[in-house]
């Protein structure tokens, strides 16, 4: 009832409080639960990120120990996900592979559908998801590389256990590189929350339903998976590769992003918030400077990232409409640095910005936030009597 403003794409609406994470897109400020997310990237690790976003605070030494612990014990997932696993084509995206195994939890833990769970049940899904994502996005990996599954081995830490279920090969020892899996921390640190986004927006519409934790969750997989929205760190890779092969001509390429009938987006700029530079995209390039160094990775595309960066920031098309390098766009590289296949970048997206889509799910539940459910100005036909099937 009364009058219905239109907002596309909701760049004006509110849909919720929070107190999980604050963002001020002008200052290029980025905080979880007030703590700046310069100070968590460089001193935090990304399970007690987890902690902060989901509980509030960050763990004394016995609440970490406790979380870490609980975490352990659930990495492993039921045997029964690898049949499900081998119903899926190695072409299957990891992607959509994550998001079915994800949501296939719901059968196998049928009590988090009730709607009514206690705050137990609530804390026994939060840890099974944490501890199961990695597992999950390792296998999708396996299937798609057609490599037999690793276990998680408990006696590793979070990315530890997730590089290792990645990259050990039957009958080869492997050693988890700490360079490796300290840039991988860094990274889930940068992606784990970014308040009322699409995925985020995903979760907790969905889980406004009452839908359980697994399904919502399984949803913000999906809308994460797009090209505009975490799907850009994939295509980034894809067009800074596109730009080597062609000679590297970045001008050419901005020209293209210039132009509207082109269809093509510079990938990697631009965000719906940060209308200065966002602060994520700062701390990775630097990241990714200092992860290829010490690596001794040389790749080429970094060198095109920086021209292409550099010559849109000069670009008047990129200056009047504020569009900086967000977080997809140097991600990719370290990623490459990392090992990760591209068709992975959008699964490490996920893996970090789980304990954000947990944290918004229990806020929105604790709030008993009430369904959401848009309204719309309607265009279509007025009222129109039914024709016979042999008279149309
Ligand atoms: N390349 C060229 N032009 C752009 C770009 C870009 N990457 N981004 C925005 N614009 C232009 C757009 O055409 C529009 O121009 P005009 O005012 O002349 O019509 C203006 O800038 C405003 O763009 P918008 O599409 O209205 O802005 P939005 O807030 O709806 O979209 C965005 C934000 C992130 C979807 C968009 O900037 C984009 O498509 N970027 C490329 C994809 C990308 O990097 N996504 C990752 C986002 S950050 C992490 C995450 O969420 O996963």
């Amino acid at each position: 009832t009364g009058t219905i403003t239109l907002d596309l794409g909701y760049k004006n609406t509110g849909a919720t409080k929070s107190a999980i994470t604050f963002l001020d897109g002008d200052k290029g400020i980025l905080r979880y639960r007030g703590y700046s997310i310069e100070e968590l990237a460089e001193k935090s690790n990304f399970l007690e990120v987890a902690h902060l976003l989901i509980f509030g605070e960050l763990p004394n030494q016995q609440q970490y120990n406790k979380f870490s612990h609980d975490i352990k014990t659930h990495t492993l997932v039921h045997e029964d996900i690898k049949k499900i696993l081998d119903g899926f084509p190695s072409t299957a995206h990891p992607m959509g592979v994550l998001a079915s195994l994800f949501c296939s939890q719901t059968a196998f833990y049928p009590e988090s559908l009730d709607p009514n769970r206690s705050a137990e049940g609530v804390y026994l899904s939060i840890v099974r998801s944490l501890a199961k994502m990695p597992t999950f996005a390792a296998w999708a990996y396996k299937n798609a590389v057609g490599h037999p599954v690793n276990y998680p081995d408990n006696k590793l830490d979070y990315c530890s256990r997730f590089l290792k279920m990645v990259f050990a090969l039957p009958a080869e020892d492997f050693e988890v590189d700490p360079v490796i899996a300290d840039a991988l921390d860094k990274l889930l640190i940068l992606h784990a929350d970014h308040e009322q986004n699409c995925s985020t927006s995903t979760v907790r519409i969905v889980g406004s339903s009452k839908a359980s934790i697994y399904s919502s969750i399984s949803a913000g997989i999906n809308a994460l998976w797009g090209p505009l929205h975490g799907g850009a760190n994939q295509e980034v890779i894809v067009m800074l590769e596109n730009i080597k092969k062609d000679g590297g001509d970045t001008e050419k390429w901005i020209n293209k992003a210039k132009d509207k009938n082109s269809g093509f987006r510079l990938m990697g700029f631009g965000h719906r918030v940060y209308k200065n530079f966002d602060p994520r995209a700062k701390i990775i390039k630097k990241a990714a400077d200092d992860v290829l160094k010490k690596l001794g990775v040389n790749d080429p595309v970094l060198e095109i990232a920086q021209k292409l960066e550099e010559a849109a920031l000069k670009d008047p098309y990129f200056v009047e409409r504020k569009l900086y390098p967000n977080v997809d766009f140097y991600s990719g590289i370290i990623y490459r640095a990392l090992g990760i296949p591209v068709d992975m970048f959008t699964v490490m997206f996920a893996m970090g910005r789980l304990p954000g889509w947990i944290a918004q799910w229990k806020e929105m539940r604790e709030n008993k936030e009430p369904i959401g459910r848009p309204r719309q100005i309607y265009t279509g036909a007025t009222l129109r009597p039914y024709t016979e099937i042999t008279k149309r």
